[in-house]
């Protein structure tokens, strides 16, 4: 089985080392087909997939996975019926209630990116609860987006560079990839290696977009609810035959032999 690598080929042939730690994002994707199977209305839907966020956030370490990214609510998801918003603004406290003190103990940071802003004062709350509780971990890193957009970041991100060099802070001229990543909320995290999505849908759904851009992609026919460490373990099984090559070429390719 081919190990993927996860830093960018300079030229020499990477060693043989242990593989890096990775960073997995995933969008929880079915929640709301898999309550309609069952006849259920699809807040028990949501329901069920925070059981499912349990069990991935238990079985990741295992896996050599150090950072986890999960897509909890987008900013497009307003748009819903308002009990169903109403439900998913729930499912942060649903999940902490019963989990925080054990990512607590189990070493597990927790940082929750996208806006605070439009959220009520009590989710605000248990959301830098659970960052400030957490703070100093470092064993394994949750991160939630919630209220995130991708687009959102990227344009708040500008908005503050913008800032920053009309206050005389920053040139304009030093901005490249690496100024710029550095105003986005997921500032202090590694791109992600693999970003996955169960339900069968095959798309971003504006989530990571800077982050995503060498990503490997793994699709998965599974519903979110139904998701365990199987499925995890399906999805690194899959990443790991990839041979990622950041743009640039194996060196024993490049020349024709013969
Ligand atoms: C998309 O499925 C899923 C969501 C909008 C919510 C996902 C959130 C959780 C699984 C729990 C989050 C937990 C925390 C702690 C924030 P969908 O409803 O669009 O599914 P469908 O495509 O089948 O309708």
């Amino acid at each position: 089985m081919a190990v993927a690598r996860t830093q960018p080929l300079t030229g020499a042939p990477a060693a043989r080392e242990a593989p890096a730690p990775l960073h997995v994002a995933i969008v929880m994707d079915g929640n709301g087909r898999w309550a309609k199977r069952r006849g259920l209305p699809r807040t028990l839907g949501h329901r069920a997939g925070v059981e499912a966020l349990k069990r991935t956030v238990a079985a990741a370490p295992d896996l050599n996975i150090r950072w986890l990214t999960v897509f909890g609510f987008s900013t497009e998801n307003w748009s819903r019926p308002a009990a169903e918003v109403a439900e998913l603004m729930a499912l942060p406290k649903r999940y902490f209630e019963s989990e925080l003190g054990r990512l607590e103990r189990d070493g597990v940071r927790v940082r929750i990116i996208g806006r605070r802003e439009g959220l009520s004062q009590d989710l605000v709350d248990i959301c830098d609860e659970a960052e400030a509780r957490t703070a100093a971990n470092d064993r394994f890193f949750l991160q939630i987006a919630f209220n995130y957009g991708g687009q959102a970041d990227i344009s708040e991100a500008a908005r503050k560079l913008a800032g920053d060099v009309a206050a005389g802070k920053v040139a304009a001229d030093d901005i490249d990839e690496a100024l710029f990543a550095s105003y986005l909320s997921t500032r202090d995290t590694p791109a992600p290696d693999v970003i996955v999505r169960p339900s069968g849908e095959q798309r971003l759904s504006n989530f990571m977009l800077w982050e995503a851009a060498y990503a490997e992609f793994v699709f998965q026919d599974v519903l979110w609810p139904d998701y365990g460490p199987e499925h995890l373990k399906a999805a690194i099984d899959e990443f790991h035959t990839r041979e990622r090559r950041y743009g640039g070429a194996v060196a024993d390719d490049v020349l024709a032999t013969g």
